[in-house]
């Protein structure tokens, strides 16, 4: 018999992070380095339960909570979150400067997690077979959401301060001489301390990536998009960000501005932004500020996704925001991070072959691990096979790279997770992964 499946099903494959979480659920004794977790131990439990309390202790605020919200999100979260993007782009000004008007709450949507975001704006710009253009390496995720949607991929390689401009101009020419520019829709950026490589793409990239996207518009025929992921932008922990936390625990612009702040551009940015990093990645509340017709058209799919992220949970995160309880997570998570990198550094230089490389990034979760080339990192790898023998886990690098026809996939990397591990799991994993590595490089 034929299967009664859709076309999107059947093209589905299983998503890595399914297999990554089963391997490591059915081996207890494994220390895993691959899931992008959030510390467990430092989650918010009081503030979110003191939060919850104050919104249950009365049917005047109770009731409200434990009813249905708007499709677009509670009001006081949008507008918080535009004040917020604001402000980590243009500082305290008081006076709106030009561009000011891009963090309006009217074009902020708030999403189940940012992860959703990414998903429904996939879906409102591209149609099977449509081209996105992604960093090489990419969020694994992301590369789920192409494949399942039949979409076509190109990488363009990264630099250390974001992706590689003339690289990116090459690949929109080629798509240009094969006429394949009015099937390219988007330019997907994670642009604050990447997963997976750590990297943090500096304002001058964005603005030239934007320039650049513009220039080929009138061949494409349409709007192309620069999709800003910034999902770990309130992650940093560099030495600047641990002494303004110290000193004042606002948050201030100490990490570059949005691609929302270019002149001239708004119309072209969609910025997904995510609440799970920073606070809790159980309420899973995550947001998008979006341009017309994008918004209009993703808050019409988002209503026939969930008509609204769960109204109690918002409410709970903007309580936490509004009685100061945030920022005060926000600055012990930061310091909280700060050691447990500082931890995996450590151990990397201790246990680590010299020919193996890797930068420090000052915020995010990960450290991205160059192997000379030549040693695989695959799951089919000798070295991912004895890595598992010693109960240690990572992300293989290939995993974080597009199926582009016209490269080769590197397959030397790994993708190394201080997120969820304890200090002293860290240390050992670090240490397995070090006898592993200098039996082979
Ligand atoms: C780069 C990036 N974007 C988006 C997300 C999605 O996060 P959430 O849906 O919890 O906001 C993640 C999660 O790990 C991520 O790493």
């Amino acid at each position: 018999m034929k299967t009664a499946l859709s076309a999107l099903a059947r093209r589905t494959a299983a998503p890595p992070i399914s297999w990554l979480m089963a391997t490591t659920l059915a081996r207890p004794k494994l220390i895993s380095l691959a899931a992008g977790f959030t510390d467990n131990a430092s989650l918010p439990v009081r503030e979110a339960r003191d939060s919850m309390n104050d919104l249950l202790r009365s049917p005047q605020t109770g009731q409200p909570a434990l009813q249905y919200g708007s499709t677009a999100g509670e009001p006081k979260l949008r507008e918080w979150t535009a004040n917020h993007l604001r402000r980590l782009d243009l500082g305290r000004q008081h006076v709106v400067p030009p561009g000011g008007k891009n963090y309006s709450a009217d074009r902020v949507l708030i999403t189940n997690g940012s992860q959703q975001l990414l998903y429904m704006t996939a879906e409102a710009l591209c149609d099977t077979g449509d081209i996105v253009i992604v960093e090489d390496p990419t969020y694994f995720v992301f590369l789920g959401i192409v494949q399942s949607h039949g979409l076509r991929a190109r990488g363009v390689r990264m630099e250390s301060d974001g992706i590689d401009l003339a690289h990116l101009e090459r690949v929109l020419e080629s798509l240009k001489r094969r006429g394949e520019l009015p099937r390219l829709k988007l330019l997907y950026l994670v642009t604050y301390f990447q997963n997976p490589t750590g990297i943090t793409t500096s304002y001058a990239k964005k603005v030239a990536a934007l320039k650049l996207l513009k220039k080929y518009e009138r061949v494409a025929g349409h709007p192309i998009y620069l999709l800003e992921d910034a999902a770990y932008r309130e992650l940093n922990f560099g030495r600047d960000a641990l002494l303004r936390v110290q000193a004042d625990r606002q948050v201030g612009p100490t990490t570059p501005k949005s691609a929302l702040s270019v002149r001239g551009f708004a119309d072209r940015v969609i910025y997904a932004g995510t609440y799970s990093k920073p606070f809790a990645s159980g309420l899973r509340v995550g947001f998008g500020v979006l341009p017309e017709p994008v918004l209009t058209a993703v808050t019409r799919i988002k209503g026939n996704h969930d008509f609204g992220t769960a109204n109690l949970l918002q409410q709970t995160l903007a309580h936490a925001i509004a009685t100061g309880r945030y920022e005060k997570h926000l600055g012990a998570l930061r310091r909280r991070y700060a050691s447990k990198a500082a931890v995996m550094r450590a151990a990397l230089q201790k246990h680590f072959p010299p020919a193996v490389k890797w930068d420090e990034s000052g915020g995010g979760l990960y450290f991205w691990a160059r192997l000379p080339r030549g040693v695989k990192t695959g799951v089919d790898s000798k070295v991912f096979k004895a890595a598992l023998v010693a109960e240690v886990l990572y992300v293989p690098g290939a995993m974080c790279y597009a199926d582009d026809a016209t490269r080769r996939k590197p397959d030397y990397e790994m993708r190394l997770s201080y997120g969820n591990a304890s200090e002293a799991n860290i240390r050992e994993g670090i240490k397995r992964l070090g006898v592993v590595l200098r039996k082979v490089v």
